[in-house]
């Protein structure tokens, strides 16, 4: 069964591509089609993409190597090298068939074409589908820094079909969970249930009727936040939760042997962040509650601690970290890289003058509080985490 989300100037459609995409196209028509992929998702979507669409084959169709290396400058050359080579116009349109960075890119890639051609987003990764595909931002990776350069502009419209799930590695599909996760603890407690069922842990196995209750479920909280907040200057920041640590965790491990995928660090940062929200008290506590708060020494998790999703969803802290440890493995994050874990911290674009900021979290479903933990605290976390083993 086909949901429509309407977000916005654009509509954002779920379920089977063929109950969508080919009355979308017919209604609306354009000049010339211009289909990006990558390797992965030439071999893996497009077979599959053309024949629940009907498209031609003899559209433009570009294939890029995978993965977030080649997210930057010199691979949008080849596009739009490519672009003028097929002589696009400004009635064209870009279909972007891929994970994250297709979308990114190849986003970015049309919205700068001739001042700006409409494009339409095919997520294929969980992540890209719960996540990147909506809410406009588009960009690429400079002198090895991410999404340095970029837009926000929507897309035409967006195209979610788990069935492109079936081909996508486990690891790959894991990793979107993070996003799946905060989505719940951000604003829907049902989700959250939902997250917590065995089956999800078994998630290749998933039937499409419970992806699509996940997927409608996570899409939902997504769309609302931006809708409430398209360009960043509030409540959007919500969106960052575990990020913050996550993104710190994320580039130290990128440097090592073994890189951690996006959401195993971005887990890592939700129970850190989850921990320090735990810790600290909230700006106004009833006076009843204040002598509750935990010192901040102490890592064990408190009942009535101020939790994210206020504990109204069940099981608080303790429960985030039963759900993760049977999505993501274990990743000790070494004692001797909390310097530069801090360090990068301090590079996050939402500190304000020179304090590290996080958003988590309120008591009830999309509420925020800011928190602006110390050194300390960020490092007790992240040894209460590493003793979390098993
Ligand atoms: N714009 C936003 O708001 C936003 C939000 C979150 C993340 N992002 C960006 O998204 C990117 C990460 O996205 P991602 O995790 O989707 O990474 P990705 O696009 O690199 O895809 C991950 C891997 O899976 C492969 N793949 C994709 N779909 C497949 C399928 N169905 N079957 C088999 N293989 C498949 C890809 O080729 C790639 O190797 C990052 O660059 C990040 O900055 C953007
Ligand atoms: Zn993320």
């Amino acid at each position: 069964m086909l949901h429509t989300f309407h977000h916005g100037d654009y509509p954002i459609f779920l379920g089977d591509l063929r109950e969508s995409f080919p009355a979308w196209l017919h209604d609306r028509g354009c000049s010339q089609i211009y289909l990006l992929t990558d390797e992965n998702t030439r071999c893996h979507c497009l077979p599959i993409f053309l024949e629940k669409t009907g498209l031609p084959n003899e559209v433009t169709i570009t294939e890029i190597p995978a993965g977030e290396n080649f997210k930057n400058l010199s691979t949008c050359e080849r596009i739009w090298q490519q672009m003028l080579d097929a002589k696009l116009d400004r009635k064209a349109l870009v279909l972007n068939l891929g994970g994250g960075v297709i979308g990114d890119m190849g986003g970015f890639c049309a919205a700068t074409w001739k001042r700006g051609v409409d494009f339409v987003q095919v997520p294929t990764t969980l992540l890209a589908m719960t996540d990147a595909a909506i809410g406009g931002k588009l960009g690429i990776d400079f002198q090895g820094v991410k999404n340095t350069i970029g837009v926000f502009k929507n897309p035409a419209a967006v195209f979610v079909d788990p069935d492109f799930l079936k081909t996508l590695p486990e690891r790959e599909l894991r990793s979107g969970f993070a996003e799946v996760i905060k989505h719940a603890l951000i604003g829907d407690p049902e989700l959250w249930q939902m997250v917590q069922s065995e089956a999800v842990t078994q998630s290749h196995r998933l039937t499409t009727s419970a992806w699509l209750d996940l997927l409608r479920a996570s899409i939902a909280v997504k769309v609302r936040i931006v809708q409430e907040d398209p360009l960043e200057k509030g409540i959007r920041a919500l969106l960052n939760f575990g990020h913050t640590i996550g993104h710190a965790v994320e580039s130290y491990f990128l440097e090592t042997n073994e890189p951690l995928t996006h959401g195993e660090a971005v887990a890592v940062g939700m129970i850190c962040e989850s921990l320090i929200a735990a810790s600290t008290p909230p700006p106004t506590p009833p006076p009843n509650e204040r002598g509750d708060v935990e010192d901040a020494a102490t890592t064990s998790v408190h009942s009535t601690s101020p939790l994210p999703f206020g504990g109204g969803v069940g099981g608080g802290v303790e429960t985030l970290i039963a759900v993760i440890s049977r999505i993501f493995p274990h990743r000790p994050v070494p004692e001797s890289s909390f310097p530069e874990i801090w360090n990068l911290m301090q590079q996050d674009k939402k500190n304000i003058s020179g304090k590290v900021r996080m958003a988590v979290p309120g008591a009830t479903p999309f509420s925020m509080r800011i928190l602006e933990p110390g050194r300390e605290e960020v490092e007790r976390s992240l040894l209460f985490y590493n003793s979390l083993n098993g």
